[in-house]
């Protein structure tokens, strides 16, 4: 597979079973993944968003090791805690500031930065990125795509080595959509994107595909898409009408 990552920045997992509510939500999963681009696909329910939290740190498995780029992403360390960077499926359930420029120097001003040293970081962020003057403009007016690049950038400033996208286009008109895909395509981190709507991910090096909490295909796009939508699709002409 094209696109490798050193080793020593891979995620790996060996063994990884979650419980969650008393339910198995993933069971023993093994995975080294050295790529820079991968998506993990799955139906709902099937654990993708677990997996991604596992891999964050969200979530310490029961059983298992997991290492994102050499660190334990759930210990307690500014290194670990920011290896790491994970966008949330919902953005409300990631904003937690009034403003554009409180949200995006947040995290920074959580890990001991002044409040003068983290704005204009996080302004220079924001200027690379075309929205050098959105600092004082309320999250809550903003469009979703407009708040979903604002969560990114709250995690690109904590220069995590990996970042997990937990349905990025997911809600987004078409433009936004193409917008947001570019961008992910320009950042130089490895990016595991999770998704069920395979469109965007033809492009990436490996696909990962979940099925009840356990890996079921895992290869190139033209590997695993093909099989995927169709058992997408042929599931859903199986299905009564409404
Ligand atoms: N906090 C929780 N407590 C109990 N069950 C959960 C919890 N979070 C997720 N689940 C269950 O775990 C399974 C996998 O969920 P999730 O990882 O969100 O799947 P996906 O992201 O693929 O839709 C689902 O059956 C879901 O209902
Ligand atoms: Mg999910």
């Amino acid at each position: 597979m094209e696109g490798q990552v050193t080793a020593k920045g891979a995620i790996e997992l060996q063994g990884v079973s979650v419980q969650l509510g008393g339910r198995v939500v993933l069971q023993e999963i093994d995975l080294s993944i050295p790529q820079v681009r991968v998506a993990l696909v799955g139906r709902n329910g099937s654990g993708k968003s677990t997996l991604g939290r596992v891999m964050k740190g969200l979530i310490r498995p029961e059983n298992g090791q997991v290492s994102v780029h050499g660190l334990d992403p759930a210990a307690r360390s500014f290194e670990a805690l920011s290896v790491a960077g994970y966008l949330f499926q919902n953005s409300d359930h990631q904003i937690l500031c009034p403003s554009v420029l409180e949200e995006i120097s947040f995290g920074l001003r959580e890990n001991g930065w002044s409040r003068a040293a983290a704005e204009k970081e996080s302004l220079d962020l924001m200027r690379r990125h075309g929205i050098g003057d959105w600092g004082e403009r309320a999250v809550a007016s903003l469009s979703e795509g407009q708040r979903r690049l604002v969560c990114l950038l709250a995690i690109l400033v904590m220069t995590p080595r990996a970042l997990i996208l937990d349905e990025p286009f997911t809600g987004l008109d078409i433009p936004t959509r193409r917008r947001l895909e570019s961008f992910i395509g320009r950042l130089p981190q490895q990016v595991v994107t999770i998704s069920h709507e395979p469109d965007a991910l033809w492009q990436y090096d490996r696909v990962i595909w979940l099925e009840e909490g356990r890996l079921y295909a895992d290869g190139t796009p033209d590997q695993v898409l093909p099989g995927f939508l169709e058992a997408m699709n042929s599931e859903a002409e199986g299905m009564d009408a409404w």
